[in-house]
């Protein structure tokens, strides 16, 4: 049997809270160890031989219902990871791109997110996209909107995938941690026929040792594609 080819990784990065609650500590410094953990999985994706792309949910449209002080505290994470991770974006040939309406964000955090993104567009052993006050929904809606202001009447499958902001849109595994087994208005388009893998690890416990082992897990499902094989 010809094992699946793994390309486009999705995480879905869940239980900073709980992992900080678990030591008595504050959601933010769950939050904090949440993002050293984005660091180590990126980089072990940019050498994986297969994975062109690994798409993190870092922030959804629904995260702005959280305490006014924790949404600060993401905002300013996001800006000093950004900041000092350009120099591992570039040591380890890695391209950043957002996905998401940061329009909603401070106009010098969408500076910073600008600029990683042209910093580091010729970069090639992976791509690393952050999706920022991003919904499933709200892509499509607006991919479909866009189609209409261009005057189409018609539209196909093909035109609103080639419509969206996500990089290589087909997504061959999604990674959800914490044990809970939802989508979350995630990527609902380009995860049509992805693999599905729930783990009860929390984000901040995630490894790169137990990623490898779900990546060989994914290499041997059979997928169909909704054919028969
Ligand atoms: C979910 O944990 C986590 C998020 C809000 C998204 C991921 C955010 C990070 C990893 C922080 C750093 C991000 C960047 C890009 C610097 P939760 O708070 O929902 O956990 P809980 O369900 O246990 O409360």
């Amino acid at each position: 049997m010809t094992k699946n080819i793994l390309k486009h990784l999705a995480i879905i990065m869940d239980g900073n809270g709980r992992w900080a609650a678990e030591r008595g500590l504050s959601r933010t410094k769950g939050h904090e160890k949440g993002a050293e953990t984005i660091r180590a999985i990126t980089t072990c994706c940019a050498k994986h031989p297969t994975v062109e792309t690994t798409t993190f949910y870092a922030f959804s449209t629904e995260n702005w219902k959280r305490p006014k002080f924790e949404v600060e505290f993401l905002m300013k994470l996001l800006n000093r990871y950004l900041q000092k991770e350009l120099e591992t974006y570039q040591s380890h040939n890695i391209r950043f791109q957002a996905i998401g309406d940061i329009e909603a964000f401070s106009k010098p955090l969408q500076d910073r997110i600008r600029n990683t993104e042209e910093l580091t567009k010729y970069n090639t052993s992976l791509t690393q996209v952050l999706a920022l006050n991003y919904g499933g929904r709200a892509e499509i809606t607006s991919t479909v909107n866009t189609l209409i202001a261009q005057g189409r009447t018609t539209i196909t499958e093909d035109d609103i995938s080639q419509g969206l902001q996500t990089p290589y849109t087909d997504i061959d595994l999604l990674i959800r941690t914490s044990g809970e087994e939802r989508i979350s208005n995630f990527l609902l388009w380009q995860l049509s026929y992805s693999e599905l893998y729930f783990t009860p690890t929390l984000w901040p416990d995630f490894t790169s040792k137990e990623l490898k082992k779900i990546i060989e897990n994914f290499e041997q499902r059979t997928r169909r594609f909704g054919g028969v094989k």
